[in-house]
């Protein structure tokens, strides 16, 4: 295991130091009022250039990335994000533009933003944008916000104070309902895995504002009734709000805006790539229809007499939902991917992505449980419950897969499955990968009714064993002092050995 840097302090060793002063030297004291001085140094770490290096380069190759292995975390599209898109969004122009600039000198980046928003128009098949929101749940947040404010301007928010979430749901569509201050309802899955039109049909009244639909689901399946969910849902007057962010799995062959919704917001960090492992930073645009134009956040990009400039003229705009344009550097990434791939590359992208989801099941089938036995999109939920029996719960065979050199797929999510595997292969991986990440999920599979201890106690071949996530959650402990040299961290303390 590599030590902290601060254990490799030796007093006296220097990474860098500073030239002789060649000004005359002023005391601190002319320069930092004296109660703001130290009394003692700081305690940072001593250490050589050469070992600062090694030490650095040595946690950087602890960590696991898309760059290294297979990334199956399901409902977060760890695909491969092309290099080229590094390179165009370090491009000088791009890296060292300002916000403040004066328009005049930003038409570039206004031009990208403008052309970005007009391709995801396009994607979707709806009439607006808004690329402000910086995540996924930001975008659900500003979707929820324009439908309150349209409801707010019908007069109906005093009685449409409800926004009902299939139990399916991606746990940020609650969330965010419940910050917009509407009461969320949860409506059942039925036994395929969908929406239950029935119940949905019983909640539909005079006092909902929308319906929040993850499309394909966090199950990975299609809400096949979109269609009937959607007359149901405009019949009641209520709005349609789509969970847009699964849209690798739709990119090319379907647009939300067919399917009758008012509002989708899209993750360009899953669907149009941007490494995004550590959670962020990401972009989550929101696409409306013709009734929510008016409430799209302000300032708004617009292409008037040969050039591009932010028009905030827009009384009924939810005003700003991000500083200045929204996280740039991921439109020139989303840019760049979209261009690059084309409208053929895009369709390839949702091919692929349920192909090999399609054949990775194919494989796991019979070996794990399939609770909902439908042919997936881009991703798909296993069981363990059947190992249960053996002591084996879902988080073992997690873990067990780091021996194997594997990342996880997302575990205990959906929570309507118990024991839950969400696996999504992305787009990106070859057959060879997907063969050797099932091989080692069947292998696990039998150690689990021949050994089950050997998962019990997994992982073994990491450079920390298994940790107390709940202690190390309650009993955070991220800062080092002299005192904590030698001393456990709370989260290794209960039942982790360190290789
Ligand atoms: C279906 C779905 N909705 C919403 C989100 C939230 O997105 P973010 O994590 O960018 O806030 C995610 C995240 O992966 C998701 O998979």
């Amino acid at each position: 295991m590599e030590p902290l840097i601060f254990e490799k302090s030796r007093s006296g060793r220097r990474a860098f130091s500073f030239p002789p002063l060649d000004v005359p030297e002023r005391p601190l004291e002319e320069l930092i009022p004296q109660q703001y001085l130290r009394t003692e140094p700081p305690e940072l770490p001593e250490v050589s250039e050469l070992e600062l290096v090694r030490h650095y380069t040595r946690l950087s190759q602890l960590n696991y990335a898309i760059d290294i292995g297979f990334y199956p975390l399901g409902s977060c599209t760890m695909k491969y994000n092309p290099k080229l898109n590094e390179a165009v969004a370090a491009l000088e122009g791009f890296q060292h533009a300002h916000p403040w600039q004066p328009e005049d000198t930003l038409q570039g980046a206004l031009r990208l933003m403008y052309e970005l928003g007009e391709m995801l128009k396009c994607i979707v098949g709806l009439p607006g944008v808004s690329l402000q929101p910086a995540a996924g749940a930001h975008g659900e947040l500003t979707g929820v916000l324009m439908i309150r404010a349209y409801f707010q301007h019908r007069g109906e928010l005093q009685r449409r104070r409800k926004v009902l979430i299939p139990d399916s749901a991606h746990g940020t569509n609650p969330a965010s309902a419940a910050i917009a201050g509407f009461e969320v309802v949860t409506i059942r899955s039925n036994e395929h895995g969908r929406i239950d039109c029935r119940e949905l049909e019983r909640h539909l009244g005079d006092d909902v504002a929308a319906l929040m639909l993850t499309n394909p689901n966090t199950l990975g399946i299609f809400e096949r009734e979109i269609l009937l969910v959607e007359r149901l849902v405009h019949e009641s007057g209520a709005l349609l709000y789509m969970d847009g962010a699964n849209l690798n799995a739709l990119v090319g062959l379907v647009r939300p805006g067919d399917m009758g919704v008012d509002c989708v917001h899209i993750n360009l960090h899953k669907t149009f790539s941007t490494p995004h492992g550590g959670g962020g930073p990401g972009a989550g645009p929101v696409c409306v229809a013709e009734s929510l134009l008016p409430y799209l956040p302000v300032p708004r990009i617009v292409y008037r007499n040969g050039r591009y400039e932010l028009d905030e003229d827009a009384p009924h705009s939810i005003g700003r939902v991000h500083s200045f344009f929204g996280n740039f550097s991921i439109f020139v990434r989303a840019y760049a991917y979209i261009r690059m791939l084309g409208a053929e590359g895009l369709r390839r992208v949702s091919h692929d992505a349920v192909l090999n989801a399609n054949y990775l099941l194919s494989r796991l089938r019979g070996v794990y449980e399939q609770p909902y036995p439908e042919t997936p999109m881009h991703e798909f939920v296993l069981s363990a419950a059947h190992l249960k029996r053996f002591g084996v719960r879902t988080m073992d065979i997690a873990k067990r897969l780091l021996d194997y050199g594997f990342h996880a797929p997302t575990v205990y999510f959906p929570l309507i499955v118990p024991e839950a595997l969400l696996i999504e292969p992305t787009e990106t991986e070859t057959r060879e990968t997907l063969d050797a990440f099932a091989d080692a999920l069947i292998a696990i599979a039998q150690e689990a009714q021949q050994q089950p201890e050997v998962l019990r106690s997994a992982p073994h071949r990491t450079p920390v064993r298994r940790l107390n996530d709940a202690l190390a959650a309650r009993r955070l402990d991220v800062a080092w002092g002299r005192a904590a040299l030698g001393a456990t961290p709370a989260s290794l303390e209960a039942h982790s050995t360190t290789a």
